[in-house]
C-alpha cells in the first residue's frame, strides 16, 4: 500500500532552547531565513506524502500561520512589485494539504503520535520529527517508504551516535538481514552507555503499520513520566517484524544547539551570496 499520510509531532516544549521557546516554537527556529519545519514538510512531500498532520500545542500558532495564506502581506508585496518574495510566500501556503491536531498536554512523543490515530484511519503512515533536518537526494522518509513497500513491515531510521550521546536516544539491538538493514531485536529509551545494546540510535524518521496505535494505547508511562514512542515500538516488534535502517544522508539535530549551529553554517555555505563571506569568517575563527 502506498504511504500518503505523515505525522509531524511538533508539540514539545523545546526546553533545550529556552528562553526563546517560551514564545516561539523550536520548529520555527530559522536556518538563516527558512524555519526548520519547512524542511521537514518538504522532505515529506518529496517522499510522496500528500496528507500531513502536524501535532501542535499551546504556543505553536506560528507554525499554522507560517503555512497559511497571508493576504495582507501578499497584497503589499504585489503592490510594491516585490514579485520574487510574493511568489515565495504564495508557494509556502500552497505547499501541502496540512492538518493540525492539538496535543493538549506535552505527555510525550508517543502520546503526540497517538493523537493522529483518527486521521490515519488504519493505513501505514510516516512520522517525521519536527526538529530533525536530513539532507539527501533520496529523502530519508522515501528510503523508509521503499523498505516498507518491499517488506510490509514498520521501519525506523537509525544512525551510529557518539557513545556520550547514547543516553539521549532510543538505542536498538538489531539482527542484520542485509547491508544497512536489521530486524529489531530490542529498543531501549535513553539507556546509560553501560546498559545500551549498541550505539545505533533511532533518529526522527519512522514508517509504521497502524498496529502501532494499539501499542501506544497499552504502554505505561516510561522514561521522564512520558508516553514513549520507543516503548510502543518495543511492543510492536513482539507481534510483527520491525526493521531498523541505517539511512543515507546527513542529519542535523536542530533540537540541540550544536546541531542547529551546524545546520546554519552548512546551509549558509551553500548559498551563493553567503559562501565566500562566511568562508572567510570561518577561516578567521579557526586561526584565532
Ligand atoms: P524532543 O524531546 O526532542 O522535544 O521531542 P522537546 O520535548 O520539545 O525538546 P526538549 O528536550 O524539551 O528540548 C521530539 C519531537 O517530538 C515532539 C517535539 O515537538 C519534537 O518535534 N513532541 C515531544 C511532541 O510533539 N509532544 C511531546 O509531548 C513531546
Amino acid at each position: 500500500m502506498t504511504i500518503k499520510k505523515a505525522v509531524i509531532p511538533a508539540a514539545g516544549l523545546g526546553t533545550r532552547f529556552l528562553p526563546v521557546t517560551k514564545s516561539m516554537p523550536k520548529e520555527m527556529l530559522p536556518i538563516i531565513d527558512v524555519p526548520v519545519i519547512h524542511y521537514v514538510v518538504s522532505e515529506a512531500l518529496a517522499s510522496g506524502i500528500e496528507d500531513i498532520i502536524i501535532i501542535t500545542g499551546r504556543g505553536k500558532r506560528a507554525i499554522e500561520d507560517y503555512f497559511d495564506d497571508a493576504p495582507e502581506l501578499e497584497m503589499h508585496l504585489g503592490r510594491t512589485g516585490k514579485d520574487e518574495y510574493l511568489r515565495m510566500v504564495q508557494e509556502i501556503s500552497a505547499m501541502a494539504d496540512l492538518h493540525y491536531i492539538r496535543q493538549k498536554e506535552p505527555l510525550g512523543l508517543g502520546h503526540a503520535v497517538l493523537q493522529a490515530e483518527k486521521h490515519i484511519s488504519g493505513e501505514p503512515f510516516a512520522v517525521l520529527l519536527g526538529d530533525d533536518i536530513i539532507k539527501n537526494d533520496t529523502p530519508c522518509t522515501r528510503q523508509l517508504i521503499d523498505i516498507h513497500a518491499r517488506t510490509g513491515c514498520s521501519v525506523i531510521a537509525v544512525e551510529d551516535v557518539p557513545p556520550d550521546m547514547v543516553s539521549n536516544y532510543g538505542i536498538i539491538d538489531g539482527l542484520p538481514v542485509e547491508p544497512s538493514l536489521c530486524r529489531l531485536a530490542d529498543i531501549v529509551e535513553k539507556p546509560s552507555i553501560e546498559d545500551a545494546p549498541s550505539t545505533m540510535g533511532a533518529i526522527g524518521r519512522y514508517v509504521f503499520n497502524p498496529e502501532i496505535f494499539d501499542c501506544l494505547k497499552q504502554i505505561p508511562k516510561g522514561v521522564g513520566g512520558e508516553l514513549q514512542l520507543t516503548d510502543a515500538i518495543r511492543d510492536l516488534k513482539n507481534s510483527q517484524d520491525v526493521y531498523a535502517y541505517s539511512f543515507r544522508g546527513r542529519r542535523y539535530d536542530t533540537g540541540s544547539a550544536l546541531g542547529y549551529l551546524e545546520a546554519i553554517i552548512d546551509f549558509g555555505l551553500e548559498k551563493d551570496d553567503l559562501h565566500d563571506g562566511l568562508m572567510d569568517y570561518l577561516k578567521k575563527v579557526v586561526s584565532r
